[in-house]
């Protein structure tokens, strides 16, 4: 599983971007997170992707170290400090960073509760983590895969992510949502490792065909909704 969504993610950097240069959504995002964590010190980017959550994050850190899986996601990350490596296996010492943030990570491994007990392990005492996870697309509150007779699943559970996080530490979540449009939806899954949500078992050229053929007929305006949590 763990490669999969590694092999996704190399096929995505690309995609990814165009996606974000249109919708600021993972930086709005970050932003979010960063705001309700309050970072400070040395700060761990886990799932670091091409950096739209870095910005947000380095703003409050002394020093900010971006990690993540994929090869290509990271050549694009613009951080000075890069480590490849897993959320769930971190490359990173004991009481070593003042902050983890899984800025839409957490919930891309099969079990987000060993990430979370590796996030604690690397804390320092008084350390912060957060995380953000995917909760669905709504037209007029109407899940909208539920519409097209589709599930939209992740490597994990939405409720996993912020259950994992609230059995280590002491927790505030809440959701944040976006409004948004059909031709966002489609682009979002034009990212290949998006529309792996849909669509997992094809290679990623087909999947995002398949992806596109399937909403093409939604229209309109959207609501795409994300979970937060965050834990001290
Ligand atoms: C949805 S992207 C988010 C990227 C970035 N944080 C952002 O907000 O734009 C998820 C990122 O998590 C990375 N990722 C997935 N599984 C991972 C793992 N096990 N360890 C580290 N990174 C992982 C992917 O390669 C990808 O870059």
């Amino acid at each position: 599983m763990k490669r999969a969504v590694k092999e996704n993610f190399d096929a995505s950097a690309d995609a990814y971007a165009a996606y974000e240069a249109r919708t600021g959504r993972f930086a709005a995002l970050a932003e979010r997170l960063a705001a309700a964590m309050e970072p400070r010190g040395r700060v761990l980017d886990a799932g670091a992707g091409t950096g739209a959550a870095t910005d947000a994050l380095a703003a409050r850190a002394d020093e900010l170290v971006a990690l993540d899986a994929s090869p290509a996601m990271l050549r694009a990350n613009p951080a000075p400090a890069r480590v490849a490596g897993d959320i769930d296996r971190l490359p990173l010492c004991d009481d070593s960073v003042d902050a983890v943030a899984f800025t839409a990570s957490l919930f891309l491994v099969p079990d987000p509760a060993a990430a979370v007990r590796e996030a604690r392990r690397v804390l320092r005492p008084g350390g912060v983590v957060g995380a953000v996870a995917p909760d669905g697309w709504t037209a007029d509150g109407e899940g909208v895969f539920a519409a097209l007779d589709r599930e939209s699943r992740s490597p994990a559970p939405t409720e996993a992510v912020v259950d994992a996080v609230d059995a280590a530490f002491e927790t505030a979540s809440g959701t944040w949502t976006f409004d948004t449009d059909a031709d966002d939806l489609r682009a979002f899954h034009a990212i290949p490792a998006m529309a792996a949500r849909l669509y997992p078992k094809l290679p990623p050229d087909e999947r995002t065909e398949r992806a596109r053929e399937a909403l093409a007929a939604v229209d309109g305006g959207l609501e795409q909704h994300w979970r937060w949590v965050v834990g001290r």
